[in-house]
């Protein structure tokens, strides 16, 4: 555990002085003084269980005005923040919810943010998943990606009805608003749009796009502005890890949007395979091909399918293989600030258990990807 001891003093009769912080007759710290007051403050590792820090002038005497130290605090695991998706319905789940506080730092709703969720009849609003997410979230001290403002393939059957553009729009930028301000403060990065693009590169034919062009997506993307200035604004897209027509169809679309001082990061979401799985070197080339835009860079979904014919512990370590190389790519990167999984145990992906796509198996026990991950982020 880290406490912080902040003293007030100034060297008295001297210069220069010393204080040495010592805990159990170890010394822990030496602070420095000059002939002005000043305040310093310190981390400490204490010993578990010690109460107490002495404290000794080095050299000539020190005047201490004040000294104040801080609750032990868990030390700020360093590296990239490893997150996880989760469902409402597995926050219940004690073993589960354990397995989430003591592994992952960020929290993404796997569909309880989706709008046909949240809005499922216009002006209507159903947050109960979501908040049950959040609230979780809150409680253990872990922050929540908004996963997802706008995923076009998914609009909810209402909006499709308003058939009017103006009337879509309307309904899309209202969406927005309302949900981005009813979690403003406890929601600070969000994927405003998730999946605009077809594996050409093409915008996808679906509701909002035929309604209104691609103008939806920067549509969706100021009305998020719009709604909470401060959270980080995500740009969402599968297939896009490695070059190819739709990664450059995307660098072009959130090239624009940049432009513009819309979007903050783009998401990759690197749902993959033993076989199909981007190298190491092909990601960093990815993220820096974004990173170059001035954006943030995260892996969003990340699931690696395993099933096949090879012995099950090849395919174990070859998936562990593929989870570290993604996870060293994000690490070399400063723009890459978060990495995720999509779920937390195989029971429960949207791949089926038989894919064996994630860190923990299906009875939670950690698999051979969850330590190669956690190594190549830290
Ligand atoms: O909750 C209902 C249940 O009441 C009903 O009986 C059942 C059968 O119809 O459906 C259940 O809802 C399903 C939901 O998952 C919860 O399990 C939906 O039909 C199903 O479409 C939905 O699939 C989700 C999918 O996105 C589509 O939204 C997956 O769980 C989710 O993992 C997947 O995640 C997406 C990301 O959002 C975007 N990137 C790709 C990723 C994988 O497809």
């Amino acid at each position: 555990m880290v406490a912080a001891v902040t003293l007030v003093g100034r060297a008295a009769g001297c210069e220069r002085a010393e204080v040495v912080l010592s805990v159990r007759g170890r010394e822990q710290r030496r602070i420095r003084f000059g002939r002005r007051a000043v305040s310093r403050t310190v981390a400490i590792a204490p010993p578990a269980g010690a109460e107490r820090v002495r404290l000794r002038a080095a050299g000539c005497p020190v005047r201490i005005a004040s000294i104040t130290t801080t609750a032990p605090v868990a030390p700020t695991p360093s590296g990239v923040p490893l997150g996880t998706a989760i469902q409402a319905g597995q926050v219940g789940m004690p073993d589960l919810a354990a397995a989430v506080t003591s592994t992952f730092r960020s929290l993404t709703p796997e569909n309880e943010l989706k709008w046909a969720r949240t809005e499922p009849q216009m002006n209507q609003y159903d947050f109960r998943g979501a908040d049950t997410i959040v609230d979780f979230a809150t409680a253990h001290g872990l922050a929540v990606r908004g996963h997802t403002l706008v995923y076009p393939s998914e609009t909810p059957y209402w909006v499709r009805r308003l058939v009017v553009a103006d009337l879509i729009r309307k309904a899309l930028v209202n969406h927005i608003a309302a949900v981005i301000g009813r979690y403003r403060t406890r929601i600070r990065e969000w994927d405003v749009v998730n999946e605009a693009l077809d594996w050409r590169g093409q915008f996808q034919r679906n509701t909002l796009f035929n309604a209104l062009g691609p103008g939806y997506v920067e549509d969706a993307f100021r009305a998020a502005r719009a709604a909470d200035p401060k959270a980080k604004l995500f740009y969402n897209e599968n297939g896009i890890e490695g070059p190819g027509p739709k990664q450059e169809a995307a660098l072009a679309l959130v090239a624009d949007l940049a432009r513009k001082g819309l979007i903050d990061g783009v998401g990759l979401q690197m749902h993959t395979t033993l076989g199909a799985a981007p190298s190491e070197a092909t990601l960093l080339s990815t993220m820096t091909a974004f990173a170059n835009l001035g954006l943030q860079v995260e892996v969003t979904e990340m699931d690696v399918a395993a099933a096949g014919l090879m012995p099950l512990r090849w395919r174990l370590e070859r998936q562990a293989q593929i989870y570290a190389a993604a996870g060293r790519a994000c690490r070399a990167l400063p723009a890459c600030t978060r990495f995720t999984v999509w779920g937390v145990s195989d029971r429960f992906s949207w791949l089926t258990p038989a894919q064996l796509p994630l860190l923990f198996d299906a009875g939670l026990r950690p698999k051979p990807a969850l330590s190669a991950l956690q190594q190549a982020l830290a």
